[in-house]
């Protein structure tokens, strides 16, 4: 028997859906892809029902058409201003002298039971470590012996009206979201290699309308936040300072921009097309990169106090990887080395098997993400392949389900 897996991610540029199947020995294979224009989200969170509806429709009618499978229930991607992660921690004593999945129940459930506000939803409980007695650092407890154990989580929740009207979305476009995750989570199952996640990274997901920020250390969740900024502001910023159109502007920033004005030539120059009737006119290269760079700054500088907050910002072994549309931008690695300084690589969705090379981009990592918790939940994968913490997700996945 096959299961099908269904992603779909709703981003503020665009609606991407991947079918793929896992066979029950663990091997997921992409079926079907759709990607779709979306003008229905605002910052990362729907602001318009109807054309969110018609950019989901038309993102699954073609992954339905080129996968052959017919999609009930999705896992959707959410992102926005409106999420918050925070870290919590619960002790419990230990019963009969020896840790039990009981045990590791009861300490989740003491450590998640922190004041959320009715009108938030929790959308994941991350185990970050355990402590049994005086033993720190401890990813497996179960079978450990002593008295007393210790839970750190990272909660992740989002504000209940903007989850719902996601839902409503995908509901009237014809399928059931089965599950909310939080976008960088899923670029992360993307992108990611299992040693950077144990060896200290920050992954950045810089799309259309928002930067999704987070923050792995020892294989764990240590942070995660959202920032109201992303590449459309570089393509408003360039509309207004050079005065042309948004959907022009767009084009060159696309075409020629830079994130920095180190890496273009001094005497480059661009076209930029004659609107209302006016003259083509020609401007240096470097105009561009000097308009976008300091917006490209202040993100990175605001992503910069972000991995500061985690805690865990001095040991980030692996550094910083970008993924999401605006990380194509020429010299973005550059400048963010500059501004965090440690080792900056561009992520690509290298995870899931069989991506066609259209889609072996850095906006596509969030769909794939999401396709590859699926594959990770259950006992599909037995948790080996991605992290050790992965018979806990499983579980987990069943605490989030309750909540959603
Ligand atoms: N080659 C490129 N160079 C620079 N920017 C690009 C390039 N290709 C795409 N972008 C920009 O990337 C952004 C879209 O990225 P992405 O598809 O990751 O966003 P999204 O997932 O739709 O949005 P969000 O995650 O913010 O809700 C747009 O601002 C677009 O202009
Ligand atoms: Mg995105």
């Amino acid at each position: 028997m096959r299961n099908l897996l269904t992603g779909l991610d709703v981003g503020t540029s665009k609606v991407c859906a991947l079918v793929a199947d896992a066979s029950p020995e663990g091997e997921v294979a992409l079926l079907g892809s759709g990607v779709a224009p979306c003008t229905g989200l605002r910052k990362g969170v729907v602001v318009n029902i109807e054309a969110t509806v018609e950019a989901i429709r038309a993102a699954l009618d073609e992954a339905e058409k080129t996968s052959g499978a017919r999609v009930g229930s999705v896992v959707v991607g959410v992102a926005g201003p409106h999420i918050r992660g925070l870290n919590s921690h619960g002790i419990v004593a230990v019963r009969g002298g020896e840790v039990g999945s009981r045990d590791v129940d009861r300490v989740i459930d003491a450590a998640r039971a922190v004041a959320i506000p009715l009108d938030r939803q929790v959308l994941h409980i991350l185990p970050q470590q355990f402590a049994v007695d005086d033993q720190e650092g401890v990813r497996e407890p179960i079978g450990m012996a002593g008295v007393r154990l210790e839970a750190r989580i990272h909660i992740v929740t989002a504000a209940q009206s903007y989850g719902q009207n996601l839902s409503k979305c995908c509901e009237r476009a014809g399928v059931t979201p089965a599950e909310l995750m939080f976008e960088p989570l899923a670029s992360a199952e993307a992108a990611l290699f299992p040693e950077e996640r144990e060896l200290g990274v920050a992954l950045i997901d810089i799309g259309g309308g928002t930067t999704d920020i987070v923050v792995f250390h020892s294989g764990a969740v240590m942070h995660t936040a959202v920032l109201p900024l992303g590449g459309n502001h570089l393509t408003s910023d360039i509309a207004a300072g050079i005065r042309t159109p948004v959907t022009e502007a767009e084009k060159l920033k696309i075409a020629y921009g830079a994130a920095t004005s180190q890496v273009v030539r001094r005497d480059e120059m661009v076209q930029v097309p004659g609107v209302g009737g006016r003259e083509p006119k020609a401007i240096a290269r470097k105009l561009l990169a000097d308009i976008i760079e300091p917006r490209m700054e202040e993100i990175f500088a605001m992503a910069q106090r972000e991995i500061m907050r985690s805690g865990v910002a001095d040991s980030l072994a692996s550094g910083v990887v970008l993924v999401g549309g605006t990380s194509l931008l020429e010299g973005t690695q550059e400048l963010a080395e500059r501004i965090f300084g440690v080792p900056v690589r561009r992520g690509l969705p290298i995870n899931l098997k069989g991506m066609p090379e259209e889609l072996m981009k850095p906006m596509y990592t969030t769909a794939a993400g999401l396709i590859l918790h699926q594959a990770s939940r259950g006992s599909i994968h037995n948790g080996a392949r991605f992290g050790r913490l992965g018979w806990l997700r499983s579980r987990l996945s069943d605490w989030v389900r309750d909540f959603f």
